[in-house]
């Protein structure tokens, strides 16, 4: 018995202690295969490899990096034909430096154009200083010139940003109006042209959850262009949500909608955004429910091989557009706090990367061993040819919700309520080998 109960505690204590762990999201999130990463913005500039808190949260903890606003027209292109790389040069050079990839953001948008682009708009409408023809030479030597700079540098690109209307009609940006619904096309083949191994993504938010007027817009021009032979590689999805009103079957049913035509669907913008007076209220049970939004952001990449990237819009509370983008309505919405803690949303994404991780590793051994579990409806059925097994099976929280008694060839589990989202099996071999599996329920 007391062996017994020393087996349990052993087997809980990774769940427990992960938390407190020194690792950092990108050391788990490479053993699961993904990418996890943060927009940065100014900030950037002031605290790059100076050893600031700022700088350590990057390198330590995230794999990819995208800049806020330093690759937007105006900023690289301020006047015609003129580019000013400084401060994507210097992102570039950080993330080479580091083994960091990149996000490329973005190359056509109708926002953040620059005062000579902007000319060609009277209140909104195309005013005739451009032709066709001369915007898009305008447009192809922009994305010419930036994507073929960074070449081998910037894995990703939002070539094309919030194209579309909440009504699902093309936005009547000056590009649309005055080159054509033709644009986004030939934005996607220029840029890669010009680097033919970057990925290459149509970025837009409210085209999350499957169905809505927007996303069907979006998935229909996406397969469209998959026939038309445009190098697409994906959409980001922004996912610029408010805490605990996230649909997450629709985005899920989304992402599976995108892999059914062989196209990625990646998470590029997230912020899970806190409305003031209920932080002022109960800031515990608002952190705690924003932990669990982030965590289940998390398993939308472990359910979905389409879905390997996901990038928060900034990382610390200190600097997010949400305060200002909502007059102080809303606010906290990233993983660490203003003084650059970790938020409970912190934890969360590390645990689930951590589960994870156990998973990629033993995978392996599963590989190479006798052992095969199955999942037949609410049951699991876990057997070995060769080896006498006795298991173990945890929810998220570590909670021991099955143990065997003794060492058998097969055992079998059933849970008349199997615990929402995920649960951690562990497996002891004869041979005092540990398996751990995890099994993520939808
Ligand atoms: O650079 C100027 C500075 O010279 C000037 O003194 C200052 C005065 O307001 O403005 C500075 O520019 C601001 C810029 O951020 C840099 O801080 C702009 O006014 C401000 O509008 C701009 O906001 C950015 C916004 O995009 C518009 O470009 C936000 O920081 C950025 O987070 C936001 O990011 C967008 C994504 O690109 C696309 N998806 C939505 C997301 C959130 O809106």
């Amino acid at each position: 018995m007391k062996k017994q109960l020393l087996l349990i505690a052993l087997s809980i204590y990774p769940l427990l202690t992960y938390s407190q762990t020194q690792q950092s999201l990108s050391f788990y999130a490479e053993k699961c295969s993904i990418n996890v990463g943060a927009a940065v913005g100014s900030a950037f500039y002031s605290n790059y490899n100076t050893n600031s808190t700022y700088d350590l949260i990057i390198k330590r903890n995230f794999n990819i990096l995208v800049p806020e606003n330093e690759m937007k027209f105006a900023v690289i292109e301020p006047t015609q034909g003129n580019f000013d790389f400084s401060k994507s040069d210097q992102l570039v050079n950080y993330a080479v430096a580091n083994r960091k990839s990149l996000r490329g953001h973005t190359l056509c948008w109708h926002s953040r154009n620059p005062a000579w682009i902007e000319a060609g708009l009277t209140n909104g409408i195309a005013n005739g200083t451009f032709t066709r023809t001369s915007l898009m030479s305008i447009l192809k030597n922009h994305i010419t010139t930036i994507v073929t700079r960074y070449k081998g540098k910037i894995q990703h690109w939002d070539v094309v940003n919030e194209a579309f209307n909440t009504d699902g009609t093309l936005r009547t940006s000056i590009w649309q109006q005055v080159i054509g619904n033709e644009y986004i096309d030939s934005a996607f083949v220029w840029a890669n042209r010009a680097d033919p191994a970057a990925k290459l993504y149509l970025n837009d938010f409210s085209v999350e959850n499957y169905g809505s007027a927007k996303s069907n817009a979006l998935f229909n021009y996406v397969k469209g262009m998959k026939n038309r032979n445009i190098p697409i590689n994906g959409v980001g999805f922004q996912c610029h949500f408010i805490v605990n009103n996230i649909q997450y079957s629709k985005i899920d049913q989304n992402i599976k909608a995108y892999a059914s035509i062989g196209v990625e669907a990646i998470i590029t913008e997230l912020d899970i955004r806190i409305k003031k007076t209920d932080y002022e209220t109960d800031s515990a049970t608002q952190l705690a429910t924003q932990a669990e939004n982030y965590r289940q952001m998390i398993l939308l990449c472990f359910n979905n091989s389409n879905c390997k990237t996901i990038v928060t819009w900034g990382f610390t509370d200190l600097y997010s557009w949400i305060p200002n983008f909502t007059s102080n309505v809303y606010d906290y919405s990233l993983i660490f706090d203003r003084s650059y803690n970790p938020k409970p949303a912190y934890s969360s994404m590390l645990n689930e990367l951590y589960l994870g991780s156990l998973s990629a590793n033993n995978s392996i051994i599963n590989d190479n061993s006798t052992l095969r579990v199955k999942e037949i409806g609410n049951k699991i059925i876990i057997n070995s040819d060769m080896d006498m097994i006795r298991c173990q099976l945890f929810d998220i929280h570590g909670r021991l919700l099955f143990n065997s008694s003794s060492s058998v060839k097969e055992i079998e589990i059933t849970l008349n309520k199997m615990p929402l989202s995920l649960i951690v099996l562990r497996v002891q071999l004869s041979n005092e080998q540990v398996v751990v599996r995890k099994i993520i329920k939808q």
